[in-house]
Parts: C-alpha cells; structure tokens; sequence
C-alpha cells in the first residue's frame, strides 16, 4: 500500500521534471528552431576542420529524416516527407562570443550557399563573396538550423538530385579563422521515372554520344567552360543522366536565347569551343531532334520550375506554413487558421516565431508538455 502511494506520489514529480528540461530545451534552441528539440540524436558529420588546419573541439551534427527523427537516411524517395536538420556545437571558449553561420549545399555542379533571407544563391568558391545565413549572432554552444521541415523534394524540382550540405561558423574571438564540417551531409533523391518523351530521347540517343562524350569535357564547374551557363556532372554521379537533362531544359527554357544557342553554338558560331557538331553529321541532326521534343515538352507541361537555384529557393520557402502546421498539431493539437497560416507565408523567422509562441499557450500546449 505504501509502495503504491509512493510511486503514485512520484509521477507527478517526474512529470514536472520532464516538462521542466522540456521547456528549457524549447526555449535555449529558439522557438523558430524548436523541432530540433524534439529530434532525437543527430548523426555526426566525420573531420571538423579549421581553415588553418588547426585541431578544433567544435562539433557538426547533421541528417534526413522521413520519420521525425527515429532514424536519419542517406536516400529518399522524391514523395517522401522530409526534415533537413543540422547542429553545430561550437569550440566552448567561443560560447557568447559575437559571429556567424554559414550553410554550402553542392548540388550537381554548383554550390550554393544559404543566405539571410533562406534563399539559396550560387557561391563562386571565394571567401570574399561567402554571406552567412545567420550573420552577427551571439554564438550558443548548440546552434541549430533546419533546413527543410516536412517537405518531399521530388516536386521541388530535386528529383535524381544528391545534396552535400556543408556547416561552417567564424567568430570575432578568432579573426580570420573558420571552424567547418569537413565531412559534408550527403543524401540523394530517388530519379523518378520521367515520362517525358524528351528524357527517353535524352537517355537513348543524346546522354553518352553527345553530352558525355563531346561537351562535358569543358562544361563542367572547373573545365574551360566554367563561365558558361551550362554545366553537366560525369557518369559516376548519381542520376547523372536527370541532372544533365534538367540542366538543358533549364537552359532551352530560361536562358537568354537558349533555344537558339543551344543549336548553334556547338555548331561553331560565336562558341568558345569551336565546332562539335559538324554539319549534316548524323549527331547534329540527333540533337536537333532533341531540341525540338524539349520545346514540345516543355510547350506542353506549360514549363518545368525554373533554375536550379530557384527551385531550391521555393524548398526553403516553403518551410515557415509547413513549419506552423507542424507546430501547430504538436503543441495546439489543431490544424492553424487561415488567419495564422497568412500571417507567416512570405515572411520573416521573426513573424514566424511571434506565431509559434501563440501556438505554446492552451491546453493543446500543456497536453504536448505532459
Ligand atoms: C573545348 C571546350 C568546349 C566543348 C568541347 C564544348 N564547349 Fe560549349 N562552350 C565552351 C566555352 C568556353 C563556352 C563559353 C563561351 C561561349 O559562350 O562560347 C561555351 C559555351 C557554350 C554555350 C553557351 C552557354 C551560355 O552561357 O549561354 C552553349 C549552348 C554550348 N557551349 C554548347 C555546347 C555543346 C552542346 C557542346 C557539346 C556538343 C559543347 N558546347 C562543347 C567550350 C566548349
């Protein structure tokens, strides 16, 4: 009887505990970084690194998940819901010290790097032209950053995609100095099947002929056609033939003139690379073909989602509802309003917390707690 009593008289002592590092969790990592708390271990990201090779005790943390944080994968199919989660433990003595975060995803041939606003942007490889994503801040020994909250990437124009993402902060302790992960995050979007009668051309009769074998020699992100706007990955990438082809209907389609160019350059006119394609070779009458059913395709789906970078872009960009949403069935145990959804979509991380914070009051927040 005695037993009882005493265990009954504990429980609650053990929920208030529970509620106690609960909220202090929420509350160090900020509300509009909130999930991370409630994600269990993220993997480590291998060789932190400093730019001058010194040895660093600071820690990166990163992974993908499609089940809320049970388990971190390196491949997703491109319907999957997923949540991009990334931490990084700064050097102790860096703890309060004014500086900033940066986030680099290398996507295909290009890396881009996260700015301010969340927007991905190309960056040249040059420390001077590196923006922070979080610049100026008072660093915390556990600085989280989510990337992508509950968002299948397929859609997203990331289809037959792989992502490193690498993290990296500086701090005015250590001017000049900067602490990265040297092992990046890597994961890979499933190709899914396009059923564009230009992909069937691309991969039968254009892929390894024209792309691999003639032009990829310099269009690549450090060949002698770095400049141009075309830029392909080789074979031993994964789903290199969906990057190579989305690369080009990238460029037929928004590029200045890219319907045009993409004929006559490689004919010789006005192209860096002199003559590829000779006339009335049977490899120029392959890639005309191949130029006319991308116009058709992309007439008939009215247009793929633009560049890569914006495609990346509209991923972040989606995160502030879907964020509210989530936030909204964990802590308010409800779908949010109309009214809440409008007041986050297109704005700042700062509205988005405003929003949040109504979300942790009622009862749906004290039965998340409890
Ligand atoms: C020997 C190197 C080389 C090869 C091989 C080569 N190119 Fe180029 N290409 C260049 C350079 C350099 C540029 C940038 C200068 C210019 O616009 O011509 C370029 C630019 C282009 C552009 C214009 C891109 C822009 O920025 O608008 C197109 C289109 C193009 N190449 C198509 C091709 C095709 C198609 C092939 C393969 C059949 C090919 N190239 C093979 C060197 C090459």
């Amino acid at each position: 009887m005695q037993e009882t009593g005493l265990t009954m008289s504990n429980k609650p002592l053990f929920h208030l505990q529970k509620t106690r590092s609960l909220l202090a969790l929420v509350v160090c990592t900020g509300f509009s970084l909130f999930c991370t708390a409630l994600f269990g271990e993220l993997p480590e990201l291998a060789s932190p690194s400093t730019a001058t090779g010194a040895a660093t005790s600071a820690r990166f943390y990163g992974g993908v998940t499609a089940d809320d944080g049970l388990s971190y994968g390196a491949s997703f199919g491109g319907d999957q819901l997923l949540d991009i989660l990334a931490e990084i433990q700064v050097q102790p003595e860096h703890i309060n010290t004014l500086g900033n975060l940066y986030l680099l995803a290398v996507l295909g041939a290009d890396t881009l790097m996260r700015v301010e606003s969340g927007d991905f942007v190309p960056w040249d490889g040059t420390i001077g032209s590196l923006q922070a994503t979080s610049p100026g801040k008072t660093l915390q020994a556990i600085e989280p950053l989510t990337l992508v909250e509950n968002t299948p990437l397929g859609p997203a124009g990331l289809a037959g995609a792989s992502l490193q993402i690498y993290l990296a902060y500086d701090t005015t302790a250590t001017p000049g100095q900067l602490y990265y992960s040297g092992a990046p995050l890597s994961f890979a979007i499933a190709a899914e099947a396009s059923d564009a009668a230009s992909f069937t051309f691309y991969v039968a009769s254009i892929s390894t002929p024209i792309v691999q074998n003639r032009c990829i020699v310099c269009h690549t992100s450090t060949g002698v056609a770095a400049t141009s706007a075309l830029h392909y990955v080789n074979s031993s990438v994964e789903g290199y033939q969906q990057s190579n082809y989305n690369a080009l209907i990238d460029y037929i389609e928004n590029a200045p003139n890219g319907s045009s160019l993409i004929l006559s350059k490689p004919q010789g006119t006005l192209h860096g690379g002199g003559v590829q394609l000779l006339p009335g070779s049977a490899e120029l009458q392959l890639w005309s073909d191949f130029v006319a059913s991308s116009l058709n395709d992309i007439a008939s789906t009215g247009g793929s989602t633009g560049t890569t970078k914006n495609i990346f872009s509209n991923v972040a960009k989606m995160d502030n509802e879907q964020t509210l949403r989530k936030a909204a069935l964990l802590f308010a145990g409800r779908l949010p309003t109309t009214q809440e959804i409008n007041s986050v979509i297109g704005a700042g991380e700062e509205q988005l917390a405003v929003s949040l914070r109504g979300l942790m009051s009622g009862d749906g927040f004290e039965n998340f707690l409890i």
